[in-house]
């Protein structure tokens, strides 16, 4: 998710979002296809003792494997390969060396480049058992995307997503969080569109056919406020509350969307059954 930085009049390309043609969305099937690939690849893989580090491995790996690149590994200067966010971390949580728990829940977001198109996408996962709060707060926020992805079509605008969003969210008693947003995608990691996953009147984009952009609302069980650690990177709660995140890469069609990310093995949202 890109952060929040300037005002629209500072940065004219939210009113220029590119719109893109048939080339684009082949290329973009085939990076969110490999995309969801790597994050079905995990599913096996997370559980209790497990370390982040060897998840982000395993997804350097795979990149490696099939000719693809991690668009977040030197990102302005990001030193890893995923974003792994467990508990009442927000987004952008890097791989260490600490072994999961029975009970996290954690955000794997997985970035890759193919042929030059970008695939971002990201899901929950729980390790082992979670609390059933925490499982109730990746139920309503894979409903908020879903929601959010079943807002787009041609005519409406970008207040059409963040609003089902957010009133699924606080329908629930949960809250949105404001300082990071879904964004453009393409040949560039983050372009406009900037999408908000709440409604904000002064800003609204229509939606064209041939916008390519991603959704990956943040939702907190608590307070919507998130604050940066000191590694410049980590956002958390400052509650201290669960976050939970999902994100699908999506593009406009001439009548509706196209989700480019949808998992092939069904591994929408947890608890994955494993495949046999
Ligand atoms: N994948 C994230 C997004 O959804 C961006 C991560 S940037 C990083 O936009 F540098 F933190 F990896
Ligand atoms: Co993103
Ligand atoms: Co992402």
């Amino acid at each position: 998710m890109t952060q929040l930085q300037k005002t629209r009049a500072e940065d004219p390309r939210e009113f220029e979002a590119p719109l893109h043609g048939p080339e684009a969305f082949a290329g973009m099937r085939r990076a969110g296809r490999l995309t969801a690939d790597a994050l079905d690849l995990l599913v096996e893989h997370v559980r209790p003792g497990v370390t982040t580090q060897a998840l982000d491995r395993l997804v350097a790996t795979f990149a490696h494997d099939h000719g693809a690149y991690s668009a977040t590994l030197l990102y302005r200067g990001y030193p890893h390969s995923i974003c792994t966010s467990v508990n009442h971390v927000v987004c952008h949580g890097m791989p260490n060396d600490k072994p999961l728990r029975e009970g996290d829940i954690l955000n794997i977001d997985v970035t890759l480049i193919v042929d030059g198109w970008h695939g971002d996408s990201s899901r929950m996962y729980f390790v082992g058992e979670v609390p059933r709060r925490a499982a109730r707060l990746c139920d309503i926020t894979y409903e908020c995307l879903e929601r959010g992805i079943a807002a787009v079509a041609p005519g409406r605008t970008t207040n059409a997503v963040g609003g089902a969003i957010q009133s699924l969210a606080e329908a629930e008693r949960c809250s949105v969080v404001r300082d990071f947003c879904g964004h453009g995608l393409g040949r560039v990691f983050h372009d406009a569109p900037t999408i908000l996953h709440y409604v904000e009147p002064s800003y609204a984009v229509p939606l064209r056919p041939g916008m390519l952009f991603t959704i990956e609302p943040m939702i907190n069980l608590g307070r919507p406020q998130v604050k940066v650690l000191a590694d410049g990177w980590t956002a958390v709660t400052r509650d201290r509350s669960l976050s939970a995140q999902f994100e699908h890469t999506v593009g406009v069609t001439e009548t509706g969307v196209e989700v480019f990310t949808y998992s092939a093995k069904g591994y929408h949202k947890p608890p994955y059954n494993l495949a046999a």
